[in-house]
């Protein structure tokens, strides 16, 4: 392996390892995978307007999510089924996280338990949640989570069916029969059957509440007096009823590509929902994070923080935990040197006016 110089590099090495069943699982968007595609190209096409002549000798990146402080303004997104990638699985990711100082969110459909994943130390953790039709296992896996020192739970909102991804259906994929969904161990929901599709459409088909509604969310409150990030806003329709719902905070996400093909981008998603939301709750990203410069065009359009998915398995399945901190450092790296040559020594410096998108292009120009 020669030297890992940016995260995207470990894709290629994680194709070469893994089986293709795995890999294919990991990398998948839904159908056309038009919006997997934008959800880089978004990024692209948003430009710098850096200042200069300011003293950036020391160059501050920490901030505090939900009360909590962290290192730096990127933390990792739930990804399920890790074992799949590594047999370290959730535990490297959970201590890589830990050891760079920010958070970790784990996968209801991890393979390690919520218990597991505390075992391997201290972190501060977010569990996320998938709402299962019967409420009485979402309420016992809720409270194992809190007392698994868990500290918010991510609520995805954007899955009552799982999208349609060709290469799953194609690979028929299941959960290797070594594995099981940890958290669902015991409940006779830890295993995946074998479908004519993709096992795990049929898994969510089966189980998964498709009734999920906003007065969930408050059936939610009723029973965790966790805080709640609802994960999968995309519009700011959706944002101010978030906000009403009494939501801590908005993850603008659109499943990694992975659900409603031809959404937009997230990064263009983001100043939308960042705008309906008036500063009440904080709004975060995910979705094609690959470069430091991504995580500050985030920021400079509103988001208060962003989380990785892809780049952490695929590095987990080249290296494990040491992929997985690498991935970490380099983003966080990558990021401190976007701030310095933008002129910015602490994240409160980011501003809309560090950045110029295509809109900005295209309306008339203020003058300054
Ligand atoms: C996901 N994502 C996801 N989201 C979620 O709420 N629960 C889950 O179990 C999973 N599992 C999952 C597996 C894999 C392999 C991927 C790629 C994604 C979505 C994830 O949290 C996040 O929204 C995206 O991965 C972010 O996009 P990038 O960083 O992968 O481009």
């Amino acid at each position: 392996m020669g030297e890992i110089t940016n995260v995207m590099e470990y894709q290629a090495i994680a194709k070469q390892k893994l089986p293709k069943m795995a890999y294919d699982y990991y990398n998948s968007g839904a159908e056309d995978e038009w919006t997997l595609k934008e959800n880089r190209e978004a990024f692209s096409r948003i430009l710098f307007r850096p200042r200069i002549l300011i003293d950036i000798s020391k160059i501050d990146m920490t901030t505090t999510v939900l009360g909590f402080k962290i290192s730096m303004p990127i933390m990792i997104a739930p990804t399920a089924m890790q074992k799949m990638a590594h047999p370290d699985g959730e535990y490297a990711t959970a201590r890589a996280a830990s050891a760079a100082g920010t958070i970790m969110t784990l996968s209801s459909w991890a393979t390690s338990s919520v218990e597991e994943v505390a075992s391997t130390g201290p972190g501060i953790r977010f569990f996320q949640l998938y709402v299962y039709k019967n409420r009485k296992v979402v309420e016992q896996l809720v409270r194992r989570a809190e007392r698994a020192g868990f500290k918010a739970i991510a609520l995805t909102v954007d899955t009552p069916r799982l999208g349609r991804r060709e290469a799953d259906i194609k690979n028929r994929f299941v959960l290797p029969p070594f594995l099981t969904l940890k958290n669902f161990e015991g409940l006779d929901l830890g295993k995946m059957d074998q479908a004519n599709d993709s096992g795990l459409a049929s898994y969510v088909a089966g189980q998964i509440d498709r009734t999920l509604s906003w007065k969930d969310v408050k059936w939610l409150q009723s029973i965790t007096t966790l805080p709640i990030l609802v994960k999968g806003v995309i519009t700011a329709e959706d944002a101010r009823l978030a906000v009403h719902s009494g939501a801590a905070g908005i993850i603008v996400s659109n499943h990694g590509a992975r659900q409603l093909d031809y959404v937009p981008a997230t990064i263009s998603a983001l100043e939308e929902v960042v705008n309906a939301t008036q500063g009440r709750i904080p709004v975060y990203l995910d979705g094609g994070v690959r470069r430091g410069t991504d995580v500050f065009k985030a920021l400079a359009l509103g988001a208060a923080g962003v989380f990785v998915g892809r780049p952490v398995v695929f590095a987990l399945a080249a290296e494990g935990e040491a992929g997985v901190r690498n991935v970490l450092r380099m983003l966080r790296d990558e990021f401190e040197l976007t701030m310095a040559l933008s002129g910015c020594t602490s994240l409160a410096e980011i501003n809309r006016s560090h950045v110029l998108t295509e809109g900005d292009r295209l309306r008339p120009k203020p003058r300054l």
